[in-house]
C-alpha cells in the first residue's frame, strides 16, 4: 500500500473484513479510503467507484491450517470473495489491469527430493494439501475465464514466501487453529527467537521455500499492473532456495538467540516440502528482479519486530483464551 501512495494515486479503496490483518497497517492517507467488510457484500460491491484503474485482489482466507480446519470460512473468504469480485469488475471498462494474488504453493510439485524451480507453465495437479490451495487455484481460473470472456486485463503473480514488517502474528480474527497466531514462519521463527525460546523445527528444517521481502513484492505487484500481459502469469520470487533450517539458524544469529534449535515431526498435511521459483519470465517481461537479500530483509524484520512489540503483543493476545500459551508473553526489553 505504501508503495501504491508513493506513486501518488487520485484515490485508492480498501476492502478489508480484518480477518487477518490488523487496521493499524491501514496507512492515514488523504487518498485512501477504508471500506470495512467482506468483498462479498453486495453493497460493498456495488458502492465501488466505477472508474478504477488498477484493482489488486489480495483477499483469502489465511491460511492452510484455517482452511484446513473449516473449508466453509475458505470457500466464503477465498473462493466467493473472488468470484464474486471479478463479477463485479468485469463491468468497470476503466481498469487497465487487475493483479491476483496467485499462491507458488498451489503448483509447486510435491516433493522432499530436491526441488527444482517452478515455472510458471508447470503443471497442476488436481490433488490438493488444503481447500486454501484450491482456492488459490480456482481464483486463476476464474481470472482466466474473465478475461477470455469479458476481456477482464487479469494478471496472475505468483506469490512465493512473502516476509518483513508489518505482518502481525495473530493479526484478525480467531480462526479456530495455533497457526492463528503463528501465521507463517519468519514471523513466528523472529518472535520467538527475540524471547529466547527454541525454535520449532519441523522434519530436520529439510523443507525449502523461495523468501522474497515484502517491499520487493510490493515492486513485483505493481510491475504487474504496470507491465504485466493481461492472460499472463509471472512468479514474483528471489528465485532462491533457502531450508527451514538455514531461516531458523539465521534467525537465531540475527536475534542473539542461544536456545539450541527444537527438533519436531513433520507436518502431516504438507507434501509440498521443497520449492523454488524460476523467476526468469518476471525478470525478461516485467523487468523484476528481487532486490533485498534474505540476511538484509531478516535483519530489517528483526528490526521492525523489536520495535513493533506492542502492537504484535496487542494482537497475540487476543487470542489467549483460545491459545493460553501466549499468556507468557509480555513486554519484555527486546532492545
Ligand atoms: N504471504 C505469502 O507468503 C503468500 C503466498 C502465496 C499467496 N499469498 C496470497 O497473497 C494474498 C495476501 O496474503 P497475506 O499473506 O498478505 O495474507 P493476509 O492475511 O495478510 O491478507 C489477506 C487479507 O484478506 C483479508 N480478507 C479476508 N477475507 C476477506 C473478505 N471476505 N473480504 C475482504 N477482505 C478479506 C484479511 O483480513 C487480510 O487483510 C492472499 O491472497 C494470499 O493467498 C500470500
Amino acid at each position: 500500500m505504501r508503495a501504491i501512495l508513493a506513486a501518488q494515486p487520485r484515490r485508492v479503496t480498501i476492502v478489508d473484513n480484518f480477518l487477518s490483518a490488523d487496521p493499524a497497517n491501514v496507512p492515514e492517507h488523504p487518498a485512501v479510503r477504508l471500506v470495512i467488510g467482506s468483498i462479498t457484500d453486495d453493497r460493498i460491491l456495488r458502492d465501488l467507484d466505477d472508474d478504477i484503474d488498477y484493482a489488486f485482489h489480495l483477499a483469502c482466507y489465511h491460511g492452510n491450517q484455517s482452511s484446513i480446519h473449516d473449508p466453509l470460512a475458505d470457500h466464503e473468504n477465498n473462493t466467493l470473495t473472488t468470484l464474486k469480485l471479478f463479477e463485479r469488475l468485469k463491468d468497470i471498462k476503466s481498469l487497465k489491469k487487475v493483479v491476483y494474488s496467485a499462491a507458488g504453493c498451489a503448483v509447486a510439485a510435491k516433493t522432499f527430493d530436491g526441488a527444482t524451480a517452478t515455472m510458471e507453465d508447470a503443471p497442476v495437479s488436481l490433488f490438493h494439501d488444503s481447500p486454501y490451495s484450491i482456492s488459490k487455484l480456482i481464483g486463476e481460473m476464474y481470472g482466466n475465464y474473465y478475461f477470455t470472456r469479458y476481456g477482464l486485463p487479469f494478471v496472475k503473480a505468483r506469490f512465493q514466501n512473502v516476509y518483513g514488517p508489518g505482518e502481525i502474528l495473530g493479526a484478525g480474527r480467531w480462526r479456530g487453529t495455533r497457526e492463528t497466531v503463528w501465521r507463517n514462519v519468519t514471523p513466528t521463527f523472529i518472535w520467538k527467537a527475540l524471547h529466547g525460546e527454541a525454535l520449532p523445527v519441523e522434519n530436520g528444517g529439510i523443507a525449502t521455500r523461495d523468501f522474497i521481502f515484502v517491499e520487493d513484492m510490493a515492486r513485483g505487484l505493481i510491475a504487474c499492473a504496470l507491465r504485466g500481459a493481461p492472460g499472463e502469469i509471472y512468479n514474483l520470487g528471489s528465485g532462491e532456495e533457502t531450508t527451514i533450517l538455514q531461516l531458523a539458524e539465521r534467525v537465531n544469529s540475527l536475534t542473539g538467540n542461544a536456545a539450541p534449535i527444537g527438533l519436531k515431526p513433520a507436518r502431516d498435511w504438507d507434501r509440498s516440502g521443497q520449492r523454488f521459483a524460476d523467476t526468469s519470465k518476471a525478470r525478461d517481461q516485467l523487468g523484476f528482479v528481487a532486490s533485498v537479500g534474505h540476511e538484509e530483509g531478516l535483519k530489517r524484520t528483526v528490526a521492525w519486530t523489536k520495535g513493533n512489540q506492542d502492537r504484535i503483543l496487542r494482537c497475540v493476545m487476543q487470542h489467549a483464551e483460545h491459545l493460553p500459551e501466549v499468556r507468557a508473553y509480555f513486554k519484555m526489553d527486546l532492545s
